[in-house]
């Protein structure tokens, strides 16, 4: 017999004076992993959304602690505390928006693909109870390696019966509002005026930042798309190096997860024309997943847009980038059918 999740709230619903009728009308959200360098931060922005009524806390540990302090915030999202395999399908139950940043992080000189031994299987394992308890919820995983784990979690979704590609959605935010700021320094405007579509998968050289589609339209010169490209295929690598072995990027990763978030729950209460970047389930190219802007609505991915005319440099860059990522892809693919 599994404890009871950790509620939010004092002592006054013990005491039985608490006077609420329930949560207010908002969308259910439960975010796996909690407790880390990125399930904290994210948990705070998430707890900031009006649009989210009941948010659920799951991690392996500290989440009493983690819930016990946000639940401390005058906003009006309930929060709930699980801890430990055993409260995981508690954790679910009701779930509208699922957010998986569960999993090891890189150190210096690792790639993401190095997390693959360990990361898969939490993945795995927490798809499963997805697919049992809330098979119509929308799923964003952050979880690396993405390029593998999002096909995991297509597999466990097929072999559970419940798959619906439009609700599977890779997180790459991270790589667009990197790709937003950098061109932003460059061009020396305001970065919330920039929009950089960045297509392919999360790692390397599968991130392919089309400076050629930049909003507001703008022009580079070699040394600037070459010294920009570079910059957002590694962005990553450069915070896991400044870091030296403390992790990888966990406030800039929230921040990008809650905007992802924000985006998917503005798109399900029926907001027309939100369109994201997302590493998605697709036919834009002959590969089964691929990262490209998609317009999300009601059900999650409505449509996804095709490449656009990409420039020579852009059409190498996609070449190259294919053979790696499906590499990734079909690692995560053969993993799940392997068990
Ligand atoms: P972290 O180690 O700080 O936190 C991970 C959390 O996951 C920990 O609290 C841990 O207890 C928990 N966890 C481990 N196994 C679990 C399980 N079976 N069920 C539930 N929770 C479990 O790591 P972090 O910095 O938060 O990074 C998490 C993941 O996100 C890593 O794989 C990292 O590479 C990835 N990441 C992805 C992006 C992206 O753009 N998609 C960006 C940054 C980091
Ligand atoms: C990132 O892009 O920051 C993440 O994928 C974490 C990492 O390992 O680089």
């Amino acid at each position: 017999q599994s404890s009871p999740p950790i509620q939010q709230g004092g002592p006054c619903l013990e005491m039985d004076i608490c006077r609420a009728k329930g949560s207010s009308p908002g969308f259910k959200v439960a975010l796996l992993g909690a407790s880390g360098g990125i399930g904290q931060p994210l948990a705070l922005l998430l707890k900031m959304n009006p649009l989210i009524s009941v948010l659920h806390l799951y991690d392996v540990v500290n989440t009493p602690g983690v819930t016990a302090d946000l639940s401390h915030t005058d906003t009006s999202a309930v929060v709930r505390g699980f801890v430990g395999k055993d409260q995981l399908e508690a954790s679910l139950q009701g779930m509208e928006l699922v957010i998986i940043p569960a999993g090891v992080p890189r150190k210096p000189g690792m790639t993401r693909d190095d997390l693959f031994n360990i990361n898969a299987g939490i993945v795995r394992t927490l798809c499963e109870g997805v697919a049992k308890c809330c098979p119509n919820a929308i799923v964003h995983i952050i979880s690396n390696p993405v390029n593998s784990t999002v096909p995991i979690a297509a597999e466990v979704f097929k072999k559970a019966g419940t798959y619906d590609p439009k609700r599977l959605m890779g997180v790459t935010t991270l790589d667009v509002v990197r790709a937003n700021t950098f061109v932003a320094e460059v061009l020396g405007i305001d970065p919330k005026l920039v929009k950089v579509p960045v297509i392919g998968g999360h790692a390397g050289i599968t991130i392919l930042p089309i400076l050629s589609q930049v909003t507001p339209s703008s022009s580079f010169t070699k040394d600037e798309v070459l010294y920009l490209t570079n910059r957002i295929q590694n962005g990553g690598t450069e915070v896991v190096e400044a870091k030296a072995g403390a992790g990888s990027a966990t406030l800039s990763m929230a921040y990008a997860a809650a905007k992802f978030a924000d985006a998917t729950l503005h798109a399900l209460k029926g907001e027309a024309g939100i369109i994201e970047c997302a590493f998605v389930a697709s036919q834009v190219t002959e590969l089964p997943f691929f990262a490209t802007r998609v317009l999300l609505g009601r059900n999650g991915v409505d449509e996804i847009f095709p490449l656009g005319p990409l420039n020579d440099f852009e059409r190498e860059g996609l070449v190259k980038l294919k053979e790696e990522l499906k590499a990734s892809i079909d690692k995560g693919t053969a993993f799940t059918a392997k068990k």
